[in-house]
């Protein structure tokens, strides 16, 4: 295939919109797998992805599509829908020239869909506007012209009505991918020659058990070939001493299966295994090039910037090299989270994660549990604040410095610091206009500010507002609109800077012993909702023990929050029948002398297994 006969897309929507079942469509209709009366969602090939019926990674296929007498080579990425997973869909766009934007016809215009079409702008791709689901009863066609015309500016008439499901109209969709979508060459005519040097972008990795990496790749110019002795930008600036290099072992198209071939051309979209080995050679956003032909690298992908971090420990200390492990390979697949090495004074080794959203961190876990069978605790999860800390000569501070607080431990002495700041998100909220005096109240007691206010349509609105990100990433913010708005409403984030703050750190006292793993940071004025509930939930569940449980909560030396776990009752006489008098007071002083003892050894302390217990509920 030549460039002009070669079109790059991504298929991008809101979350459920038929992305995949559309990707299922187009590999169907093309012949590429057979017709089934099931939807296969081929795309979705992850085991959490099935079970949740979510695209978490992105998934690239080949299609091959005749128009007009000459045939077509389509390369389309299937992204996903969720916020969380919003760098996946920019990091696949960089190969596209243009998207499908898809939007369900009984939902219309939701958040994500707008979080991608800007997506779609800013990385100047040519959008084909497509309503999906018209088969439904509930399906809202004019409305969905409306609000897309309205926000997007699409003409009515390249508005393409589909059903992804039953297949209708999916032939108009690939015409109008191949007449209206530029080719990789109109986009960039200097590259994609086949004779210029070779020069390709790694824009994402898998990594298995058996074979090591495969690299996914797009050729922007040359020809990539079994054999080809191939180096990196990334290497070439990090290895000045050892150059390192990669023979080609197998190069391929996807589809959406591996399809071995001899070459890929410019334009082309495709996989290459070689000796990669380790999780930092495949980085992705490299620019790959052919040894001793050195090319001008592509720019880099922004890496993604983690908003919410958790403590993560293996059930048992001896797992821990498991885990170790279990986490080098997943991160491969999984570039957007960062690790750091920590310590628990009950958990002991484990790591500190940095995740994309919550959903994000469950999905990483259930992915270390199927992929590759380790089981983790989490602790609860951390937004990261800022503090300023005052110059001091004693800490050989010499002027004002700025540290990162990503876990309670890190937090400093009140006494040393300037001030505090707290990382914020702009939240854009689409609802309808029946749910617009809950949905501004929900914002409001989350010390939301009120930025926009815009009806899309006669039933629709968008909401914008400024607010702390631990309200929306942290605090269920997800589980609250969809409740108050009978799920109809939907959001989505984006990060906003710092704004500076009052912040305290509580400290969880559980028999006069502070247990670190439970202590929390927050602004002043949730100290005391939040001190409480973790007391409560402490006390209801903490098993019970010989002897009762102080549970405080402390700012500082202050304790402003106490509650009392009683003692289990035990019957120290049950196995004492008859009536020796002597026995049984011989029995109950052993036992109190033993709770006494208990109390005063520090076993009070709670144990690991108990942890376990509290981070699992
Ligand atoms: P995420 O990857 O989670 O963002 O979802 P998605 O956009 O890939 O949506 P998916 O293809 O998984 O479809 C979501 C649901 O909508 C599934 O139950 C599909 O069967 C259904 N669906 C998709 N397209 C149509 C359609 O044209 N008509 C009807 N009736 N249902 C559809």
């Amino acid at each position: 295939f030549t460039p002009d006969k070669i079109r790059n897309f991504g298929i991008i929507a809101h979350v459920d919109h038929g992305k995949s079942t559309l990707a299922d469509r187009l590999l169907e209709i093309t012949g590429t797998i057979h017709k089934s009366e099931e939807n296969k969602q081929v795309m979705d090939s992850l085991q959490v992805e099935r079970e949740r019926g979510i695209t978490v990674k992105a998934q690239t296929a080949s299609i091959i599509h005749k128009h007009d007498g000459d045939q077509y080579l389509l390369n389309f990425v299937d992204t996903p829908g969720h916020v969380d997973f919003s760098y996946e869909v920019s990091r696949s766009l960089a190969a596209c020239q243009g998207v499908l934007l898809l939007v369900d016809a009984t939902q219309g215009v939701q958040a994500q869909t707008l979080a991608n079409f800007y997506l779609a702008m800013e990385h100047n791709l040519k959008v084909i506007p497509v309503i999906n689901k018209i088969d439904l009863k509930t399906a809202n066609i004019d409305r969905v012209y409306e609000e897309m015309t309205s926000l997007f500016g699409i003409d009515l008439e390249d508005v393409i009505a589909i059903s992804a499901k039953n297949g209708s109209n999916i032939e108009e969709v690939l015409k109008t991918i191949v007449c209206k979508l530029p080719s990789p060459l109109q986009r960039d005519p200097k590259s994609f020659n086949p004779n210029n040097n070779l020069k390709v972008l790694l824009f994402d990795s898998l990594f298995e058990m058996h074979r090591g990496v495969t690299a996914y790749v797009a050729i922007i110019d040359g020809v990539l070939r079994t054999g080809d002795t191939v180096t990196s930008q990334i290497l070439l600036n990090r290895e000045q001493k050892g150059k390192k290099t990669y023979t080609v072992q197998e190069v391929g198209m996807l589809r959406p299966g591996r399809e071995k071939t001899d070459a890929l051309y410019p334009g082309q979209v495709g996989y290459f295994i070689c000796n990669m080995k380790s999780v930092s050679e495949a980085q992705i956003g490299d620019t790959l090039f052919r040894e001793g032909f050195p090319v001008k690298p592509l720019p880099g992908f922004v890496k993604a910037l983690p908003v919410v971090y958790a403590g993560l420990f293996p059930p048992l200390p001896v797992e821990y090299d498991q885990l170790r492990s279990a986490i080098d390979k997943l991160i491969l697949n999984d570039r957007s989270v960062t690790v750091k090495h920590t310590d628990s004074p009950v958990l002991g080794r484990g790591f500190l994660i940095g995740y994309l959203g919550l959903l994000h961190m469950d999905i990483f876990r259930q992915r270390l549990r199927q992929e590759f069978q380790a089981d983790t605790i989490v602790t609860v999860p951390n937004v990261t604040y800022k503090a300023i800390l005052k110059p001091s000569r004693k800490k050989g501070i010499k002027e004002p410095k700025e540290i990162l607080i990503t876990k309670a431990s890190e937090f400093p002495d009140a006494v040393d610091v300037i001030q505090y700041s707290q990382p914020m998100v702009t939240v854009t909220i689409v609802t309808p206009v029946d749910y617009i005096t809950a949905v501004m109240d929900f914002c409001d007691n989350r010390t939301g500010e009120e930025i926009s206010n815009t009806k899309i349509s006669e039933t629709q609105v968008v909401l914008v507002y400024r607010m702390p990100s631990s309200e929306v990433l942290i605090d269920n913010f997800y589980d609250g609109l969809k409740s108050l708005s009978s799920g109809y409403a939907s959001f989505d984030y984006e990060e906003s800077g710092y704004e500076v703050t009052n912040l305290k750190k509580i400290d969880i006292i559980v028999n006069g012993v502070e247990v670190e793993e439970l202590s929390r940071v927050c602004t002043s004025d949730k100290v005391d909702g939040l001190g409480r509930s973790i007391c409560q939930k402490l006390k209801t569940n903490l098993p019970g023990q010989l002897y009762p449980i102080s549970i405080q909560a402390a700012v500082g030396k202050t304790v402003f929050a106490r509650e009392t776990r009683p003692a289990m009752k035990k019957d120290v006489l049950a196995k004492c029948y008859g009536g020796d008098y002597s026995r049984k007071l011989k029995l109950l002083k052993r036992h109190s002398e033993k709770v006494k003892a208990l109390k005063q050894s520090g076993s009070a302390n709670i144990s690991r297994k108990v942890f376990i217990e509290i981070f699992k509920r």
